[in-house]
């Protein structure tokens, strides 16, 4: 659906200031994809959403959308093409001084549909949005989700392919956040929409998006399923995105917190087990307990569904035999648990 090959833009003042704000990025989205985009304040990321309906115009490389490149485009051409990506942002962008259903029948002015017709499309993009009764309301009158319900049924408007959102819940609390991610979600099911999200938080991603490209100072560092990244993160800037979203990375702080709180052997072992497979079925704690002959004790665990599948692990102290511990941990990682052990007395992680 949208096929991003080698771009590059640099912002040049005209003088010997230049930024390099995407440095040679290609991304292939497909066609009903909620696609990710994730990275820090100035990595980019806004640059190259822009670059997908052309407000940014690279400095080189092609923009596809459903196989066609529109950077070949004549004008009128990239017009009519433009209607089929609709925007949302984080200040929402509604125009004050009209009402909710004019805003949302803004993009339609010139559509050649009949008044009946535009009318007809706007109250059905507000059911969807389930804003119904806010019609004739000012953008003054609503909330913060609210407003981008508006938003979001004004980018609805031309019944457009792909929808582009730019940090479009960052300005919302968590519940309102969560309820517009929902929303987006719906939408691209129901209308079979691609959804392109750029935002810094890893939460986000975790909830509604099938695949993930990480930015980092104007270049892709890392892209794939969802699912695959949250298991197995290959670069250093994706594994602390996660940290962010597990409780299995807060062992470190909980226990240099309360350094007495939890009571650990000689010759125990405390390791993160993290499930890369999308089967967890096997209860594999307690089989390795009795198959080893050990007690396992669970410090944390933090599973979750990540893209219909359940991800995570937990954090255990492995007590008992040092063979045994040794022949657990081999078995583990043989049924695809990732086991690293955590050292203390070096305060470090060790990746196994
Ligand atoms: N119109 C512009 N003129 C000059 N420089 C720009 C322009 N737009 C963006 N930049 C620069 O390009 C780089 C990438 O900016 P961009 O807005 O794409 O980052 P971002 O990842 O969206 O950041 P944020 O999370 O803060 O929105 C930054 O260094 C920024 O200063
Ligand atoms: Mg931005």
């Amino acid at each position: 659906m949208i096929e991003l090959e080698n771009i590059v833009k640099t912002f040049s003042d005209g003088g010997e200031n230049s930024v390099e704000a995407l440095k040679n990025v290609s991304v292939s989205i497909n066609d009903g994809d909620i696609y990710g985009i994730i990275g820090f304040s100035g990595a980019g990321k806004s640059t190259l959403v822009r670059c997908i309906n052309l407000l940014e115009k690279p400095s080189s490389g092609t923009v596809k959308i459903d196989g066609i490149d529109i950077t070949e485009l004549k004008p009128k051409e990239l017009r009519e093409e433009r209607k089929k990506i609709g925007m949302i942002f984080q200040h929402f962008n509604l125009m004050p001084s009209r009402t909710v259903i004019e805003n949302i029948i803004l993009p339609l002015k010139h559509s050649g549909l009949s008044k009946e017709e535009i009318y007809g499309r706007a109250r059905y993009l507000l059911g969807l949005v389930e804003l119904s009764d806010k019609e004739n309301a000012y953008p003054a009158e609503l909330s913060g989700g609210q407003k981008q319900r508006v938003a979001i049924a004004r980018a609805l408007a031309n019944n457009p392919k792909i929808l582009l959102s730019d940090e479009a819940t960052s300005a919302l609390d968590p519940q309102t956040t969560d309820s517009i991610l929902k929303l987006l979600k719906k939408l691209n099911s129901k209308l079979n929409i691609t959804i392109v999200v750029i935002t810094h938080e890893m939460d986000v991603i975790k909830q509604i998006c099938n695949k993930v490209a990480v930015m980092d100072q104007g270049e892709v560092v890392e892209t794939g399923d969802v699912f695959d990244i949250f298991a197995n993160p290959q670069e250093k800037l994706t594994k602390d995105f996660i940290k962010t979203t597990s409780n299995l990375y807060k062992l470190e702080d909980i226990l240099s917190d309360n350094p007495d709180g939890i009571s650990i052997q000689a010759d125990d072992v405390v390791a993160r087990l993290t499930y890369l497979k999308k089967d967890v079925s096997e209860p594999i704690i307690s089989t390795v307990t009795k198959k080893f002959d050990l007690n396992l004790n669970i410090l944390l665990a933090d599973v979750e569904i990540v893209s219909g599948a359940p991800i995570g692990g937990t954090v255990v102290i492995f007590s008992g035999d040092p063979k045994n511990i040794e022949g657990a941990i081999k078995y583990l990682k043989d049924k695809s648990v990732r086991v690293d052990i955590i050292n203390f007395d070096k305060e470090t992680d060790k990746n196994e």
